[in-house]
């Protein structure tokens, strides 16, 4: 515990974050407030605004789902930029480009990885120079130093996406999972073992540290 706080007091001091219980993530004991933002003008890619986030209104569909994907909130981003700051970072789950880029404004490098072809199409060019993009994980280095997880959001596949997460980085490298408030996505955490802690976001973000 002392770790952590050390660790929360140097990159978020306005955050106030609490370990995750037994009967699952605390629902009212934090308050994260962060300006929301815009994204650059120049975007290629076509947002609108959805909930929290954005979506492209051009979008296919996500393949095994056929729905439109929603990208993260733009505070919800800047939290886990913040988190890995100076980072060579694992990303899974690039979709609309969004989390990708802004966290590349503050990591050192962002590996990004998707599946969809519409994806690697639609939005990898428009990806900021300090990214490099896969439709295979496989492929992407090892000695990875954070990750962040936003793919496909059943229980099933955020438990691979998590063994997938824990094999590229190594020890003591940050794991962060965007939408902990969905029940697949907590359930898939809390089983995979790992010890994680919670913040209060529109979509839940959870993280801890890989053994
Ligand atoms: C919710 S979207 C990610 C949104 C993104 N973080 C953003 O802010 O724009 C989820 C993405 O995960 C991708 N995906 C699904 N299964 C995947 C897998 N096994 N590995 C990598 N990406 C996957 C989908 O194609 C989709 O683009």
């Amino acid at each position: 515990m002392f770790e952590f706080r050390q660790f929360l007091t140097k990159k978020l001091p306005n955050v106030s974050v609490v370990q995750r219980t037994e009967r699952g993530f605390p629902k009212s004991s934090i308050a994260v407030r962060f300006r929301s933002g815009t994204l650059k003008e120049n975007d290629m890619l076509h947002l609108e605004k959805a909930g929290n986030g954005f979506y492209c209104p051009e979008d296919p569909g996500e393949p095994g789902l056929g729905e439109k994907r929603w990208s993260t909130d733009l505070g919800e981003a800047r939290i886990v930029s913040e988190l890995l700051k100076g980072l060579e970072v694992l990303e899974i789950g690039t979709g609309l480009g969004v989390s990708t880029k802004i966290i590349a404004e503050k990591a050192y490098w962002v590996h990004t990885v998707d599946v969809d072809q519409w994806v690697k199409d639609n939005v990898v060019n428009d990806l900021p120079r300090n990214t490099t993009f896969y439709t295979d994980i496989a492929k992407v280095p090892m000695m990875i130093e954070g990750a962040f997880v936003d793919g496909l959001h059943t229980y099933e596949q955020c438990l691979i996406d998590i063994a997938n997460a824990k094999f590229h980085v190594q020890k003591g490298g940050l794991l962060i999972f965007h939408d902990a408030n969905m029940p697949a996505i907590h359930q898939a955490v809390v089983d995979s073992g790992l010890v994680c802690y919670y913040i209060k976001t529109p979509a839940g973000i959870a993280f801890g540290w890989k053994d």
